[in-house]
């Protein structure tokens, strides 16, 4: 399950590392099977973002509440190379079932994660995986990235309403500035591929215009020894967990 030193090296150089094929179709076809229960707002232990459509956007947290999602936020294919990456022990920082349904899922504007968790009282020594539930396309709205924007450092961030749902994004001048056509990159995949993602890199996705849904689960690691310092304006344990149970591999 550990990254080889080329995988490592990519994923130094570019800020994030798509892996083909993580999970298996067994795999995939059980965390798929427990989604509906996640949707249908029935368990409200779970919190949950809608678009203006009524769409639901986001569900929060199934790791703590779902088994199957439970024992994939602690698998060896994940967090092995993260701990490779922070070099340190972790815990989860937060889960996030991001939802882009047929024709209906919209954009995340270009922001990189840092420039909201700065603002929780942590440094940058957190990272993400996404695990693709569904085939990521280029008409379903699959994830763009800037290669190498990590290194970039954190980038000026303003609060944005411009879409169905208020985000805080990269600021304009800024995004004219550093981002070119030719380096947005468009990370396309099947269902049980993951890319694994430095908290600095640069990121949107466009609105889902395809028949098919655009599921995949984000699971956010943070250092152990990065827990929030105290802020003016605390967010919640959905977003920015409390709950401090460590993981560290071999376990
Ligand atoms: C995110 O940045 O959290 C969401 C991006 C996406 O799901 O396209
Ligand atoms: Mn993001």
């Amino acid at each position: 399950m550990r990254w080889t030193i080329q995988q490592l090296k990519q994923y130094c150089q570019e800020g994030f590392l798509l892996v083909p094929n993580l999970l298996s179709v067994e795999e995939v076809a059980a965390l798929n099977t427990d989604v509906p229960r996640l949707l249908t707002g029935e368990d409200s232990s779970m919190h949950r973002e809608h678009e203006h459509s009524g769409a639901v956007r986001q569900v929060y947290n199934s790791h703590r509440h779902v088994p199957t999602f439970r024992n994939l936020a602690r698998h060896p294919k994940i967090v092995e190379p993260v701990q490779q990456i922070l070099q340190n022990s972790f815990y989860i920082w937060h889960s996030k079932l991001n939802v882009k349904e047929a024709f209906e899922g919209t954009v995340w504007l270009w922001h990189q994660d840092y420039g909201y968790w700065i603002y929780d009282g942590v440094d940058s020594k957190l990272m993400s995986v996404m695990i693709f539930l569904d085939p990521a396309t280029l008409n379903n709205g699959c994830l763009m990235v800037i290669s190498g924007s990590h290194s970039w450092g954190r980038l000026e961030h303003n609060s944005d309403t411009t879409t169905s749902y208020k985000q805080w994004c990269i600021h304009k001048s800024v995004l004219k500035e550093k981002v070119r056509e030719a380096e947005i990159q468009q990370i396309t995949g099947q269902p049980g591929d993951a890319l694994f993602f430095d908290c600095n890199l640069v990121h949107s996705s466009n609105h889902n215009l395809s028949p098919i849904p655009r599921k995949s689960l984000i699971i956010a690691y943070n250092d152990i020894d990065n827990k929030p310092r105290p802020v003016e304006k605390p967010r919640p344990d959905w977003v920015v967990s409390r709950v401090f149970e460590e993981i560290s591999w071999p376990e």
